[in-house]
């Protein structure tokens, strides 16, 4: 069966019809660029125009950046403080002439899609995915179900958010060498460890494609660190996960 499922970057707005048989991608991606300010009319129309570039109609997984209970967005780091309050499911459904849609936050879809089929298929125990992009998102799993909306991008390091610290973001706008960068990112992982102490962490976001990079740099964390499976579509192909699970 195919769903269709969209990710919402801080970027980007990207989204491709999945197979959820596979958990891959069922036609190449189609994306467009995040409108500024990401008002939730100006992002909504970029999510109806990616699925309308597909002409699909069905069910529609769509991935928040920021946490998200039922369908209404409670938190907004990285896009318009306007979608506090919204019911994102239901204005982004009513651009859809009515499509289903389902909404969740961004590393929690990531998250559901590699513990499925990416890196922390069949493991069981605590396993945190961290997604680095614009921010820092977490997914949270204890045996394989997840704890929705746990936002570790925000804990403190070094007195600042650690999403202020340790981001793609902060690295691509402070022109930061790896070693630089996995320096910060190694004393995060050091400090999540210290409160959850996990068996995995699963590192995903777009810098995943170049784990060669600064995973080996990332030593004195005793839980295993491997990059995310199925790189930059994880968010895609999970939203489309819950959006079938409905
Ligand atoms: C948000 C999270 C989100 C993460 C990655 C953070 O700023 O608070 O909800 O998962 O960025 O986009």
């Amino acid at each position: 069966m195919n769903v269709f499922g969209v990710d919402i970057g801080g970027s980007g707005i990207k989204g491709a019809p999945v197979d959820l048989e596979r958990g891959d991608l069922a036609e190449p991606r189609h994306k467009v660029l995040t409108p500024h300010p990401a008002t939730p009319d100006g992002v909504a129309g970029c999510v109806a125009e990616v699925v309308e570039h597909f002409g699909w109609s069905g069910p529609i997984g769509v991935t928040f950046p920021g946490v998200v209970t039922g369908s209404t967005i409670r938190t907004a780091a990285n896009v318009d403080k306007g979608w506090v309050g919204v019911d994102a499911a239901a204005l982004i459904g009513e651009r859809l002439n009515g499509l289903p849609v389902t909404v969740l936050n961004d590393a929690d879809a990531a998250g559901v899609a590699e513990m499925t089929f990416g890196a922390g298929r069949g493991r069981k125990g605590t396993v945190i995915m961290l997604t680095f992009g614009t921010g820092i998102g977490s997914a949270l799993f204890i045996d394989g179900r997840l704890v929705p909306n746990t936002e570790l991008g925000h804990l403190e390091l070094d007195g600042h958010e650690a999403e202020k610290r340790a981001s793609t973001k902060v690295k691509e706008d402070k022109d930061m060498s790896w070693e630089d960068w996995a320096h910060r990112v190694r004393k995060y992982l050091a400090h999540v460890e210290m409160l959850f102490s996990p068996e995995l962490f699963i590192v995903g976001g777009g810098v995943s494609r170049k784990a060669e990079k600064f995973l080996p740099l990332l030593t004195d964390v005793r839980a295993e660190i491997v990059p995310a499976g199925l790189q930059n579509n994880a968010g895609i192909v999970g939203a489309a996960m819950a959006a079938a699970a409905r």
